[in-house]
């Protein structure tokens, strides 16, 4: 019997989840707490209330330019954050500032193979998560910050407030276990 290829969505029934899905969230890429960061993105699902951190270190490339040169992630979100975030760090790394802010949802979607549509929500906290951790490093480097990443900022801040205030007991929470784990 053929054997099939894209799993089942247990979250989505009826949609599924691609080889390449399963296989960033079953051994998902650069996972963990960064030691001394350059810029650290948390951000929040408006949806289910899931949070993530992005960490970053900036280096520069051989012309110079300023390039993610090591980059970690944690979240509390499912199977498709985890997945995307695994899939964001694998695309992040090594590209230049400008290049890596412009990574989105739909390239991140893209570069998975697909999502289940009720799961799409979910690559938004992976590019969320880049764009405020490389925001967080201009802002630290008291540099002028791009448009299009300070209109990003100030849609996610907005965000963040609502989910404070809509999941305050489970972001809580998140906060207490991800303050105690070690680096
Ligand atoms: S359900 Fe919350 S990130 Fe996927």
């Amino acid at each position: 019997m053929k054997k099939p290829n894209r799993k089942l969505c247990p979250a989505a029934a009826g949609s599924t989840y691609t080889d390449k899905v399963i296989q960033h969230f079953q051994t998902p890429h650069n996972y963990g707490k960064m030691e001394n960061p350059d810029g650290i993105g948390k951000v929040g699902n408006i949806i289910c209330g899931d949070v993530m951190w992005l960490y970053i270190k900036v280096g520069k490339n051989s012309s110079k330019k300023e390039i993610v040169s090591d980059i970690k992630f944690e979240t509390f979100g499912c199977v498709a954050a985890i997945a995307t975030s695994s899939a964001i760090t694998d695309m992040a790394k090594g590209k230049t500032l400008e290049a890596a802010q412009k990574i989105d949802k739909a390239g991140l979607v893209k570069e998975l193979g697909g999502l289940p549509p009720i799961k799409l929500h979910c690559s938004v906290l992976a590019a969320d998560a880049l764009a405020e951790a490389i925001y967080d490093y201009y802002q630290k480097q008291k540099r002028a910050i791009p448009k299009e990443l300070e209109t990003k900022h100030i849609r996610i801040s907005a965000e963040k407030k609502i989910i404070e205030e809509k999941y305050k007991d489970w972001v809580d929470i998140e906060e207490k276990i991800q303050s105690k784990r070690a680096g």
